[in-house]
C-alpha cells in the first residue's frame, strides 16, 4: 500500500524510498487558494527537515495542473502565506525539487513551476501567464524567473499577450527541461528516481542571470504608451520585467508592488467581472438538462451571416448544408465559407488540413427540401417577418419530428414566427452577431413555448462553437440590440446638438470602445439604419425627438459608409477622415430645426451615452429579458466591443452608483423629458443604496 500521509484538506505527501511526492488535489482546477499554499509551505517544510526525502516531485492530481491564484480570492484581504514567500521557500530548498505540470499550467501555476529546479511537461500541456487578462501582471515570481530562463523577449510576449504556449515552444524555450507522455504521479517517480541518478539536472532558476535586452523592453514601453495607453497591467508588467535584471530580492519587491497596484483598480475588477461572467451565463437551470442531437446542422442564407454561421458550425466539425434559392448566391456563400476558413487558417486558428475536413463537411443545397435529415436549422436570411414566417411554414412539413427550427433574427419577434408552425415547442432564436465565425456571443432567444430541451441545446450548440451563449426573452431586438436602438439616439442627439460624429467617436474610443458610434456605422452600412428607421416610422411615438435627420440626409446622398467610400468620413488611403460635407448637411438641419449648439467635453458625452446605455440596460433586467445584470454585460463584451476593463454597461453603472445616475437622468431630462426617464429599479437602488452586483447574486 502506498505510503500517503495528508497534509490538508488537498495536499498530501507519498513516500516511496528516497522519493517524496507532493500532490495537489483541489479541483476543478487545482487553484493556489489559501489551504492550497498553506499545505504546499507545510509539506515542503517538512520535507526539508527529513534527511530521508533525497528529491521532491510536486504534481496534481485530476484533469490539470495548476491553473493559477485562485481568482474568487481577488479583491478581499489577503491570508497568508502569500503565494510569493512560499514560492521563495521552495526555490530556496536544498533538497532538490522538481514539478510534473499536465493539461494547463498558468499564472501562479507556472509561477510554481518556475520556482521548483526543474519542469517535466507532460504531452499536451499548455503554459501561459494570463494575468494581463485579469488586469494584473504575474505576481508570484513569473516577471523575474520567465527571463531568467527564457529571455527577455520571450518575458514580454508570455506577460503581456496572456496567450497559452504549447508545451513544444516552452521545452524549445527553456521554461521546460523535458516532455513526456505518461500519467502525472508515475512521471513523477521516474523523474524524481532520475535526479537521484544524476540523469535529470536541477538549478535554482534565481541564481541564473537575466540576459540583457534593453532594446526589447524600450520598444515595447514606447508601443504600449501608444496603443495600451488608458490600460494600467501592461506598463507594469514591463517595469517588473525590467526589475528581473535585479538580484531576485529587489525584482521580487518591485513586481509585487505592481501586483498589488494593479489589484487595487477598478480595471482589475472588470476584468474579473468578465472572467466570472463569461462562465456564469451558461451556469443557470435553462442551459442544463436533456439536449438533442446537434450533428447536422442546415443554414438557410449564404449572404454575410449564413456564411459566418455555417463557417462557425464547420470550424467546430459539425456537418452544414447550407441552402440558397439561386446557384449564383449559392456559389458565392461556399466562396464566403471558404474564405473565411482560409483566413482562420492564415490567423493560426486552425491547421489547412482541418480546414479541408471542414470543407468536405459542407454540402451546398438549393431548395429547403434538403433538410429534411438535419438536426438543427438556422435561418439567416434578411429581416422581413412574411419572409420567415414563409420559410418556417414550410420547415414545418420538411423537417423529421423534434429537428430544432432556428431563427437568427436580430429583431423581430420569435413567437409570432414560431406560430407558423405546428410545434412551436422546437423554435427558439439564436441570436449572432457578425462576423459570425469570430464574434462571440449567441444570444439564445426563448420563445414563449420553447421546451426546456430545446433551450438547453441553444447552450450546447454555444458550447460546442466557443461561444458565450445568454438567454434573452423575446422583445424588438432582445438585449444587445434593444439597449443599442436607444443608447445610438444619444449619439444622434449630440450631434444635434452641438457636437460633432468625430468629437462623439473620439471621446467613446478613450472611453475604451474599439470604435466609435459613427465609425461602427460607416462600418456595418449607413444603409441598414436607414432601413431599420423607415420600417419604424409609422410606429413612432410622436411625443419622440426624431434624431435619425442627419443620417437620413447622408444616406439620401448615396453615402453609406465604407462600402461607398464615404459616409460620416472619407475612406480612402490611410486613416479615415471626418467628411467635410457631412458638417455642412449637420448645419443646415441645425439651422432647420432651430437648434443652437452646445459644447459639450469628452466626459459630458460619455455621461450622456452611458447613462442612457445603463438606463435602457436597467429596463430589460427589470422587465426580466435579461435574467441578471451579468448577463447583459457579457452581450455588451462579447457581441457590441464594450471595453472589457470595465467589464459591461451594468458593473460599470456601480462604480457610479444608482443614486448619481438618476441625479444625472434627472438633469438631462430638463431638456428632453420623454428621452430621459428614471428606470424604477434605478429609482429603487438608489433609496436602498443597492448595486446591480447584488441582483447577480
Ligand atoms: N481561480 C478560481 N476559479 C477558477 C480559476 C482560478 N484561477 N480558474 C478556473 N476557475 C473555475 C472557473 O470559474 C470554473 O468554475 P465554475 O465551474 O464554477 O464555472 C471552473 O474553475 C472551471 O473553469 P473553466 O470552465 O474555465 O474550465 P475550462 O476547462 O474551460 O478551462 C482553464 C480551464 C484554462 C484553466 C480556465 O479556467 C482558465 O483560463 N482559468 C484562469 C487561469 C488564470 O487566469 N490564471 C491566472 C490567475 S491569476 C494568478 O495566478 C496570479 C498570480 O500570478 C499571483
Amino acid at each position: 500500500m502506498a505510503d500517503v500521509t495528508k497534509v490538508n484538506d488537498l495536499i498530501s505527501i507519498e513516500r516511496s524510498g528516497d522519493i517524496a511526492l507532493i500532490c495537489i488535489d483541489n479541483p476543478p482546477v487545482n487553484a493556489t487558494g489559501q489551504v492550497v499554499r498553506q499545505g504546499l509551505l507545510d509539506a515542503v517544510e517538512q520535507l526539508k527537515a527529513d534527511d530521508t526525502a533525497k528529491v521532491i516531485a510536486i504534481y496534481a492530481a485530476g484533469r490539470t495542473f495548476v491553473a493559477g491564484a485562485d481568482i474568487r480570492e481577488f479583491g478581499k484581504p489577503s491570508q497568508p502565506p502569500s503565494l510569493p514567500d512560499v514560492y521563495n521557500i521552495i526555490e530556496d530548498c536544498q533538497t532538490p525539487i522538481i514539478a510534473i505540470m499536465h493539461g494547463t499550467a498558468l499564472g501562479g501555476g507556472l509561477e510554481l513551476g518556475l520556482a521548483t529546479h526543474a519542469r517535466i511537461g507532460i504531452e499536451g500541456l499548455r503554459v501561459g501567464l494570463p494575468e494581463v487578462n485579469l488586469g494584473l501582471l504575474p505576481g508570484a515570481g513569473g516577471t523575474q524567473r520567465v527571463p531568467r530562463l527564457a529571455g527577455i523577449p520571450m518575458a514580454l510576449d508570455m506577460s503581456l499577450s496572456g496567450r497559452m504556449v504549447s508545451a513544444k515552444e516552452a521545452l524549445d524555450k527553456g521554461l521546460l527541461d523535458r516532455l513526456v507522455a505518461g500519467e502525472p504521479r508515475d512521471v513523477a517517480l521516474v523523474a524524481a528516481q532520475d535526479v537521484l541518478d544524476g540523469k535529470l539536472t536541477t538549478r535554482h532558476t534565481c541564481d541564473l542571470d537575466t540576459p540583457r535586452d534593453d532594446k526589447a523592453l524600450d520598444d515595447t514601453a514606447a508601443m504600449l504608451k501608444v496603443k495600451q495607453a488608458h490600460l494600467f497591467a501592461p506598463h507594469k508588467i514591463v517595469e517588473a520585467v525590467r526589475a528581473s535584471y535585479l538580484p531576485r530580492t529587489e525584482g521580487l519587491k518591485i513586481e509585487r508592488q505592481g501586483f498589488l497596484d494593479c489589484m487595487q483598480t477598478p480595471q482589475r475588477s472588470g476584468l474579473i467581472h468578465a472572467f466570472f461572467g463569461e462562465r456564469a451565463v451558461s451556469n443557470i437551470p435553462e442551459a442544463k438538462g436533456d439536449t438533442r442531437p446537434l450533428a447536422k446542422i442546415g443554414v438557410i442564407g449564404g449572404g454575410t451571416m449564413g456564411s459566418g454561421i455555417a463557417t462557425s458550425c464547420l470550424m467546430a466539425g459539425l456537418s452544414v448544408r447550407l441552402i440558397e434559392v439561386a446557384q449564383d448566391g449559392l456559389d458565392r456563400g461556399v466562396a464566403t465559407i471558404t474564405k473565411n476558413l482560409e483566413g482562420a487558417v492564415s490567423r493560426g486558428k486552425m491547421s489547412a488540413a482541418k480546414k479541408d475536413a471542414a470543407l468536405a463537411n459542407l454540402s451546398p443545397s438549393l431548395g429547403l427540401d434538403d433538410l429534411a435529415d438535419v438536426d438543427l436549422v438556422i435561418e439567416a436570411v434578411f429581416e422581413n417577418m412574411d419572409v420567415k414566417k414563409d420559410i418556417f411554414g414550410k420547415l414545418n412539413t420538411i423537417c423529421k419530428p423534434g429537428a430544432i427550427l432556428a431563427s437568427n433574427t436580430s429583431y423581430l419577434d420569435v413567437n409570432e414566427i414560431a406560430a407558423c408552425t405546428d410545434r412551436p415547442q422546437d423554435v427558439l432564436g439564436l441570436h449572432f452577431f457578425s462576423p459570425a465565425h469570430v464574434m462571440r456571443l449567441l444570444e439564445i432567444v426563448q420563445g414563449a413555448k420553447t421546451a426546456p430541451d430545446v433551450l438547453a441545446t441553444g447552450f450546447a450548440l454555444a458550447k460546442t462553437l466557443k461561444k458565450v451563449g445568454v438567454l434573452a426573452q423575446v422583445c424588438d431586438g432582445f438585449i444587445g440590440n434593444r439597449i443599442l436602438s436607444h443608447y445610438a439616439k444619444t449619439a444622434a442627439y449630440l450631434v444635434l446638438d452641438g457636437a460633432s460624429p468625430q468629437h462623439v467617436d473620439n471621446a467613446l474610443e478613450g472611453f475604451g470602445f474599439a470604435m466609435g458610434p459613427h465609425k461602427v456605422s460607416d462600418l456595418a452600412g449607413m444603409d441598414i439604419g436607414w432601413a431599420n428607421r423607415k420600417r419604424l416610422a409609422a410606429t413612432r411615438d410622436p411625443a419622440e425627438r426624431y434624431g435619425g435627420d442627419v443620417a437620413d440626409r447622408i444616406c439620401e446622398q448615396g453615402w453609406y459608409g465604407r462600402k461607398t467610400g464615404q459616409g460620416y468620413y472619407i475612406y480612402g488611403q490611410g486613416a479615415p477622415v471626418p467628411n467635410p460635407e457631412v458638417a455642412t448637411i449637420i448645419d443646415g438641419v441645425r439651422a432647420d430645426k432651430g437648434i443652437t449648439p452646445q459644447d459639450f467635453t469628452d466626459q459630458d458625452i460619455v455621461d450622456r451615452y452611458m447613462t442612457a446605455m445603463i438606463a435602457e440596460a436597467t429596463r430589460v433586467v427589470e422587465d426580466g429579458t435579461a435574467k441578471r445584470p451579468l448577463d447583459v454585460d457579457m452581450v455588451f463584451v462579447f457581441g457590441y466591443g464594450f471595453p472589457r476593463h470595465r467589464g459591461g454597461p451594468l458593473h460599470y453603472a456601480d462604480t457610479i452608483g444608482a443614486a448619481e445616475l438618476v441625479r444625472r437622468i434627472k438633469e438631462y431630462a430638463k431638456e428632453d423629458a420623454h428621452y430621459w426617464q428614471v428606470p424604477a429599479l434605478l429609482e429603487k437602488m438608489a433609496a436602498e443604496g443597492t448595486k446591480f452586483a447584488d441582483l447577480n447574486k
